[in-house]
Protein backbone atom coordinates (compact mmCIF):
# COMPACT_ATOMS: atom_id res chain seq x y z
CA UNK A 1 0.00 0.00 0.00
CA UNK A 2 1.39 3.46 -1.05
CA UNK A 3 1.36 5.50 2.40
CA UNK A 4 2.64 8.72 0.77
CA UNK A 5 -0.68 10.47 1.81
CA UNK A 6 0.66 10.63 5.25
CA UNK A 7 3.06 12.59 4.60
CA UNK A 8 0.69 15.31 2.90
CA UNK A 9 -1.36 15.10 6.01
CA UNK A 10 1.65 15.70 8.45
CA UNK A 11 1.75 18.51 6.16
CA UNK A 12 -1.90 19.47 7.00
CA UNK A 13 -1.06 19.17 10.84
CA UNK A 14 1.88 21.19 10.84
CA UNK A 15 -0.46 23.62 9.00
CA UNK A 16 -2.55 24.34 12.13
CA UNK A 17 -1.32 27.60 13.45
CA UNK A 18 -1.60 27.10 17.21
CA UNK A 19 0.63 29.75 18.20
CA UNK A 20 -1.83 33.00 15.99
CA UNK A 21 -4.78 30.86 16.98
CA UNK A 22 -3.87 31.02 20.80
CA UNK A 23 -3.38 34.55 20.68
CA UNK A 24 -6.25 35.40 18.91
CA UNK A 25 -8.54 33.85 21.23
CA UNK A 26 -6.98 33.87 24.14
CA UNK A 27 -6.19 37.75 23.98
CA UNK A 28 -7.73 38.94 20.86
CA UNK A 29 -4.26 39.41 19.31
CA UNK A 30 -2.31 38.97 16.34
CA UNK A 31 0.50 37.34 17.06
CA UNK A 32 1.86 38.45 13.78
CA UNK A 33 1.71 41.95 14.47
CA UNK A 34 3.17 41.73 18.00
CA UNK A 35 6.38 41.37 19.91
CA UNK A 36 8.72 39.70 17.11
CA UNK A 37 5.76 38.87 14.63
CA UNK A 38 6.81 35.32 14.59
CA UNK A 39 3.44 32.53 15.10
CA UNK A 40 5.64 30.45 17.30
CA UNK A 41 5.17 29.60 21.75
CA UNK A 42 7.60 32.61 22.52
CA UNK A 43 6.18 34.98 20.75
CA UNK A 44 2.76 34.24 22.32
CA UNK A 45 4.75 33.72 26.02
CA UNK A 46 6.01 36.92 25.66
CA UNK A 47 2.81 39.14 23.85
CA UNK A 48 0.04 37.20 25.95
CA UNK A 49 1.21 35.87 28.82
CA UNK A 50 2.82 32.37 30.27
CA UNK A 51 -0.75 30.69 30.39
CA UNK A 52 -1.01 30.98 27.15
CA UNK A 53 2.25 30.06 25.98
CA UNK A 54 2.58 27.05 27.16
CA UNK A 55 -1.31 26.24 25.66
CA UNK A 56 0.63 27.11 22.34
CA UNK A 57 3.38 25.58 23.34
CA UNK A 58 1.51 22.13 24.12
CA UNK A 59 -0.91 22.33 20.43
CA UNK A 60 3.14 23.21 18.59
CA UNK A 61 4.22 20.16 20.23
CA UNK A 62 1.62 18.06 20.16
CA UNK A 63 1.66 18.52 15.98
CA UNK A 64 5.18 16.86 16.26
CA UNK A 65 4.23 14.16 18.15
CA UNK A 66 0.84 12.98 16.16
CA UNK A 67 2.85 13.32 12.67
CA UNK A 68 5.12 10.66 13.91
CA UNK A 69 2.99 8.30 15.90
CA UNK A 70 0.72 8.55 12.44
CA UNK A 71 3.70 7.72 10.42
CA UNK A 72 5.39 5.34 12.88
CA UNK A 73 1.65 3.31 12.92
CA UNK A 74 1.95 3.03 8.63
CA UNK A 75 5.37 3.03 7.88
CA UNK A 76 8.84 2.82 8.86
CA UNK A 77 11.97 4.62 9.65
CA UNK A 78 11.97 6.42 6.26
CA UNK A 79 8.34 7.25 6.86
CA UNK A 80 8.40 8.96 9.78
CA UNK A 81 11.42 10.71 8.65
CA UNK A 82 9.31 12.19 5.45
CA UNK A 83 6.29 13.28 8.09
CA UNK A 84 8.57 14.57 10.67
CA UNK A 85 10.25 16.88 7.94
CA UNK A 86 6.52 17.38 6.52
CA UNK A 87 4.69 18.17 9.93
CA UNK A 88 8.11 21.20 9.91
CA UNK A 89 7.31 22.57 6.56
CA UNK A 90 3.57 22.96 7.56
CA UNK A 91 4.62 24.52 10.89
CA UNK A 92 7.02 27.24 8.96
CA UNK A 93 4.98 27.32 5.59
CA UNK A 94 1.11 26.56 6.69
CA UNK A 95 -1.26 26.17 4.31
CA UNK A 96 -4.17 27.59 6.78
CA UNK A 97 -2.13 31.54 7.45
CA UNK A 98 -0.68 32.15 4.31
CA UNK A 99 2.25 30.17 4.04
CA UNK A 100 3.85 32.24 7.08
CA UNK A 101 4.59 30.21 9.95
CA UNK A 102 7.10 29.82 12.89
CA UNK A 103 10.33 28.79 13.66
CA UNK A 104 9.36 25.21 14.35
CA UNK A 105 11.44 24.52 17.52
CA UNK A 106 8.36 23.61 19.57
CA UNK A 107 7.15 21.00 16.52
CA UNK A 108 10.61 20.24 16.91
CA UNK A 109 10.66 19.25 19.84
CA UNK A 110 7.61 17.61 19.31
CA UNK A 111 8.94 15.46 16.30
CA UNK A 112 12.00 14.39 18.30
CA UNK A 113 10.04 13.55 21.67
CA UNK A 114 8.36 11.11 20.00
CA UNK A 115 11.39 9.99 17.36
CA UNK A 116 13.90 9.68 20.42
CA UNK A 117 12.92 10.68 24.06
CA UNK A 118 16.12 10.34 25.56
CA UNK A 119 17.31 12.63 22.96
CA UNK A 120 15.15 15.42 23.40
CA UNK A 121 15.43 14.91 26.97
CA UNK A 122 19.21 15.76 26.38
CA UNK A 123 18.35 18.62 24.66
CA UNK A 124 15.90 20.48 27.12
CA UNK A 125 18.94 19.97 29.38
CA UNK A 126 21.19 22.18 26.75
CA UNK A 127 18.10 24.12 25.83
CA UNK A 128 17.48 25.33 29.68
CA UNK A 129 21.05 25.39 30.86
CA UNK A 130 22.08 27.75 27.88
CA UNK A 131 18.65 29.91 28.57
CA UNK A 132 19.57 29.95 32.11
CA UNK A 133 23.40 31.07 31.17
CA UNK A 134 22.69 33.78 28.38
CA UNK A 135 19.01 34.75 28.53
CA UNK A 136 18.61 34.40 24.62
CA UNK A 137 15.72 32.11 23.99
CA UNK A 138 16.66 32.07 20.05
CA UNK A 139 20.09 31.24 21.25
CA UNK A 140 19.28 28.02 23.15
CA UNK A 141 16.75 27.36 20.60
CA UNK A 142 19.42 27.59 17.74
CA UNK A 143 22.27 25.43 19.68
CA UNK A 144 19.73 23.15 21.24
CA UNK A 145 18.67 21.89 17.72
CA UNK A 146 21.88 21.53 15.98
CA UNK A 147 22.66 19.05 19.05
CA UNK A 148 19.99 16.66 18.04
CA UNK A 149 21.34 14.87 15.14
CA UNK A 150 24.62 15.01 17.08
CA UNK A 151 23.06 13.40 20.15
CA UNK A 152 21.24 11.07 17.68
CA UNK A 153 24.25 9.68 16.12
CA UNK A 154 25.42 9.36 19.53
CA UNK A 155 22.41 7.29 20.62
CA UNK A 156 23.19 5.03 17.24
CA UNK A 157 19.73 6.13 15.73
CA UNK A 158 18.51 5.10 12.38
CA UNK A 159 20.16 7.05 9.44
CA UNK A 160 16.55 8.50 8.87
CA UNK A 161 16.48 9.97 11.93
CA UNK A 162 19.49 11.30 12.33
CA UNK A 163 19.07 12.81 8.41
CA UNK A 164 15.85 14.17 9.92
CA UNK A 165 17.82 15.86 12.99
CA UNK A 166 20.07 17.58 10.27
CA UNK A 167 16.87 18.94 8.30
CA UNK A 168 15.48 20.30 11.10
CA UNK A 169 19.03 21.74 12.46
CA UNK A 170 19.54 23.03 8.94
CA UNK A 171 15.63 24.54 8.71
CA UNK A 172 15.40 25.73 12.07
CA UNK A 173 18.96 27.84 11.31
CA UNK A 174 17.59 29.21 7.99
CA UNK A 175 14.34 30.87 10.00
CA UNK A 176 16.56 32.27 13.11
CA UNK A 177 18.50 33.93 10.50
CA UNK A 178 16.73 37.57 12.07
CA UNK A 179 17.51 36.45 15.24
CA UNK A 180 21.17 35.99 14.69
CA UNK A 181 21.81 39.14 12.89
CA UNK A 182 19.92 41.06 15.95
CA UNK A 183 22.12 38.80 18.11
CA UNK A 184 25.30 39.77 16.10
CA UNK A 185 24.07 43.34 16.91
CA UNK A 186 23.40 43.36 20.13
CA UNK A 187 19.01 43.86 19.66
CA UNK A 188 18.06 40.57 20.22
CA UNK A 189 16.05 40.67 23.66
CA UNK A 190 16.61 38.98 26.73
CA UNK A 191 14.49 37.09 28.45
CA UNK A 192 13.60 38.67 32.43
CA UNK A 193 13.81 35.09 34.23
CA UNK A 194 12.71 37.68 37.95
CA UNK A 195 9.34 38.19 35.86
CA UNK A 196 8.64 35.41 34.24
O1 LIG B 1 11.28 29.32 18.93
C1 LIG B 1 11.47 30.57 18.41
C2 LIG B 1 12.50 31.27 19.23
O2 LIG B 1 13.72 30.61 19.12
C3 LIG B 1 12.67 32.70 18.82
O3 LIG B 1 11.41 33.33 18.79
O4 LIG B 1 9.88 35.23 18.81
O5 LIG B 1 12.17 35.48 19.78
O6 LIG B 1 11.90 35.27 17.32
P1 LIG B 1 11.33 34.91 18.65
Amino acid sequence: MNNSWVIFVAYLIGSIPFSFLVGRWWKGIDIRQCGSGNVGTTNVWRTAGPVAGIIALAGDLGKGVLAVILARHFGGPWLVTLAGAAVLAGHSWPLFLGFKGGKLIATAAGVFAAVSFPVLACTAVIWFVLVGIFRYISLASILGIISIPILMAAFHLDFPYILLGVFAAVFAVYKHIPNMKRLANGTEPKINLKKW
